[in-house]
């Protein structure tokens, strides 16, 4: 094939790659914002990273947060944050359930398997209120979903916990939170220098390493399948390059004796 002929294709790669690469290009203009590794159509979920989210999780936020949407089982698999079913299956067996009736008809707990929904911190909503000073602390399963500016918004809330200015009274029970509605939230800071969790794969530990760690496990909780959907839409797009390279050589071949 001449050289020439390929520039209108080599154009319409050019457009096409500028509209597929834009939206991740304009997160980049939140300058407080971490350059999230699953953005864009290549994006994806570093799983050394979401085994520390994990470890936040759970070492300190489901302390009061639930994350019901999730089975233990998510965690391993496919889709999951590159567990072993071993480790899933540990994990697991950290927590009790209500077991199956027995003859008798009395319910026993049991140790949760890879096939129970991740236990809540507390029995139920007013045991959450009255352990968090009346407020309720959120299922974190689609907070970032939930809420607008997603992971930057839940990034900017752990990220959020400043000395109050000196004129606002912060009362009793609340925190001063720069990035919360209103300022005075009811969650005290989660992640701070002294309380950091120190991490089992030996990364270095920070409130900023910390905070965007638990966004990523955060938000492959409300989106799991985002690794296979960008596989595919890159095999989709590759398909559809070799597809108009080959179209255009059979409409060259046809309309060669006319030209
Ligand atoms: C000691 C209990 C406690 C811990 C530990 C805790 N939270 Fe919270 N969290 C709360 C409470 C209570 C609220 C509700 C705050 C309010 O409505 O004022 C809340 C609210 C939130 C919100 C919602 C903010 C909004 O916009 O409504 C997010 C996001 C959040 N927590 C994330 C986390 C993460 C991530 C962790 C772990 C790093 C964590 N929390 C640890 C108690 C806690």
């Amino acid at each position: 094939m001449r050289s020439p002929s390929m520039r209108p294709l080599l154009a319409a790669a050019f457009a096409a790659s500028v509209v597929v690469l834009a939206p991740s290009l304009a997160s980049a203009a939140d300058p407080a914002a971490p350059s999230w590794s699953w953005l864009g159509i290549f994006g994806k979920y570093d799983p050394a990273q979401l085994q520390r989210g994990f470890q936040v999780y759970h070492d300190v936020c489901s302390n009061c947060h639930s994350l019901s949407l999730l089975y233990y089982r998510n965690l391993g698999g496919d889709d999951g944050i590159g567990l072993s079913d071993d480790d899933v299956k540990k994990i697991a067996a950290e927590k009790q359930v209500p077991d199956e009736p027995n003859d008798a008809g009395d319910v026993k707990p049991r140790a949760a398997r890879p096939s129970d929904h991740f236990v809540a911190p507390f029995p139920n909503a007013n045991a959450a209120r009255s352990a968090n000073g009346g407020a309720l602390p959120p299922d974190l399963s689609l907070i970032v979903k939930a809420r607008e500016g997603g992971p930057n918004y839940v990034y900017a809330i752990l990220t959020g916990f400043v000395d109050a200015p000196k004129d606002a009274k912060v009362p009793d029970g609340k925190y001063y939170n720069k990035a919360f509605a209103g300022n005075m939230i009811s969650m005290p800071p989660p992640i701070t220098k002294d309380s950091l969790v120190s991490y089992a794969d030996g990364t270095k530990n920070s409130v900023e390493q910390e905070s965007q760690d638990i966004v990523a496990f955060l938000n492959w909780a409300a989106e799991p399948e985002l690794n296979v959907r960008h596989n595919m839409g890159v095999k989709v797009l590759i398909f559809a390059g070799i597809l108009t390279i080959l179209a255009y050589l059979v409409k060259r071949k046809i309309w060669a004796d006319v030209h």
